[in-house]
Order: structure tokens, then C-alpha cells, then sequence
């Protein structure tokens, strides 16, 4: 579909995925979300054969525009896979900057080492591999520096624990994004029958009696079909 079709012919019987995943085409040539290296990263995860499940590009913006906003300089990820969502955190930060991004898969790890590398910001990301409830326990025992914005983007079923761990890593004032907890409206389905769905409803019901966070939810639509984000500030106020 071109840029430039009316929108004023659908109806809300229409499937509109395609035109989803044409304006996010739009905005990516428009709003520069995509260049040569970040498309290369991409291409080097699907010929290594990574699950084709990294943000979209206006999504990898949107993530560097939180980072930049909040002046982070500290970022926390859990679940690397290809790198792509942490070079656009990466590209975010300043010189002294630093990320600790956490991988379970060899593979994924591997291969994310090599992205950093060709996008050039290798000296700010620190990659630590294995099961991210183990790394966290370590870095948590470590005493490591506290995180301005942690990303959370790894098994799914996990997410409400990473939440709890990530308060405790994070300053007052750091923004917590949990990604994927939409899911094409799963995250209704209360059968109990859908783990990622459950823990979906377990991080955000956290989320909002937390006391030490305010969160909302932004759903989003897009390239990569229906879903959303989790945003929270770590604080007293809600
Ligand atoms: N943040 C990436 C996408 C991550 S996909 C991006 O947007 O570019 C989810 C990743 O989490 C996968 O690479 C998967 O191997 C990893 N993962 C799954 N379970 C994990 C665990 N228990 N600990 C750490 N990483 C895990
Ligand atoms: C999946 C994981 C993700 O982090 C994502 O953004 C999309 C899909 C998945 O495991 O299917
Ligand atoms: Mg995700």
C-alpha cells in the first residue's frame, strides 16, 4: 500500500494489518527509524536463524527516545536475542554510558556480541549470559550501580518477578518498560490456560499495587501485529 492511500474507506470490519504495518512503514522512512546498520543487525539475525520477535523499528525508537528523555545512563535489559533493541538503547546513551543486557541462549548471545560490534557500541553494553533470574540474583548481590530504565523483554511467564527485581536495581525516578503484555488481547484470557498471558496479568496487576511504582499500559499496533507496553515510573506517588 502506498503512503499516500485515504483512510477513509475502512470499516471496522476491515483487517487491518496491512495498513498497520504500512504506516509503520511511513513513519520509519519519515521519522528516520531505520538505517543501514540497524537493517543489517536485522538481516544477520534472521540468516542466523533468531525468531524474527525483536521491536519494530518505530518501537526500537520509542525506547531510545525514553532513554534520551530521561537522560538514563544506566540501562537494564533482560532478554537480548539479536542485539536490536539494545543498539537503539545503546545509541541513546552518553559516552560514560553503560547497559547490562541479559541472554539465556548461547546462540542469541553470540550473535547479539557480533551486532554490537558492527553498529560500534560494543564499550557500552555489557552482556551477561544465562538464565536471567540467576543474573539478577548476581548483580543484586554484587551491589551493581542502580539502573535508570530497565527493559523487560524475555520469557514471558517471568515478567511480574523481573518487575520485582527490577524496583529493587532501579533509582527513584527510572522508568520500567515491560514489553509484550498485550498479545493480541490475550492478556484477557484469565482460564489460566496461557502462561505468557498469565504472567501478562500478573506484572500489571504488580504494577498497579506496587507501591513503589505508577505504570500505565499503551497498547500498541504496527508491524508486529497487536500489542503493548507496560510503562512504569519507580517512586512513592501513583
Ligand atoms: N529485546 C529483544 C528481543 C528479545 S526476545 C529485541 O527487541 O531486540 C526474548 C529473548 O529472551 C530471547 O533471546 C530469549 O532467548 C531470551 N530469554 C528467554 N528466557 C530467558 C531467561 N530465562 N533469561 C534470559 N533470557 C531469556
Ligand atoms: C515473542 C517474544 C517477544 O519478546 C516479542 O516481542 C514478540 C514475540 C515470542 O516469544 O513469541
Ligand atoms: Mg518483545
Amino acid at each position: 500500500m502506498s503512503a499516500g492511500r485515504r483512510a477513509d474507506h475502512y470499516t471496522m470490519n476491515d483487517d487491518l494489518s496491512s495498513t498497520w504495518a504500512a504506516v509503520d512503514a511511513l513513519a520509519e522512512e519519515w521519522l528516520g527509524a531505520r538505517d543501514d546498520t540497524l537493517d543489517e543487525v536485522l538481516a544477520r539475525c534472521t540468516r542466523a536463524g533468531l525468531p524474527a520477535i525483536a521491536v519494530s523499528p518505530c518501537q526500537g525508537k520509542l525506547l531510545h527516545l525514553l532513554a534520551r528523555i530521561s537522560g538514563a545512563k544506566r540501562v537494564l535489559e533482560v532478554g537480548t536475542l539479536g542485539g536490536y533493541s539494545t543498539i537503539w538503547l545503546a545509541r541513546a546513551l552518553p559516552m560514560d554510558g553503560k547497559i547490562v543486557t541479559l541472554e539465556i541462549d548461547p546462540h542469541h548471545a553470540r550473535i547479539a556480541r557480533e551486532n554490537f560490534a558492527l553498529a560500534k557500541v560494543e564499550h557500552l553494553i555489557e552482556l551477561r549470559e544465562g538464565a536471567a533470574l540467576k543474573t539478577l540474583g548476581e548483580l543484586e548481590r554484587a551491589g551493581v550501580a542502580p539502573f535508570d530504565l530497565v527493559f523487560i523483554d524475555a520469557d514471558k511467564p517471568n515478567n511480574a518477578r523481573y518487575f520485582e527485581i527490577a524496583l529493587r536495581l532501579a533509582r527513584p525516578g527510572a522508568i520500567i518498560i515491560v514489553d509484550n503484555v498485550v498479545r493480541e488481547g490475550a492478556v484477557l484470557d484469565d482460564s489460566g490456560a496461557n502462561p505468557s498471558a498469565e504472567g501478562s496479568r500478573e506484572v500489571l496487576r504488580l504494577m498497579g499495587k506496587a507501591p513503589g511504582a505508577a505504570a500505565t499500559l499503551v497498547q500498541t499496533v504496527g508491524v508486529k501485529g497487536y500489542d503493548g507496553f507496560a510503562i512504569a515510573v519507580v517512586g512513592a506517588a501513583k
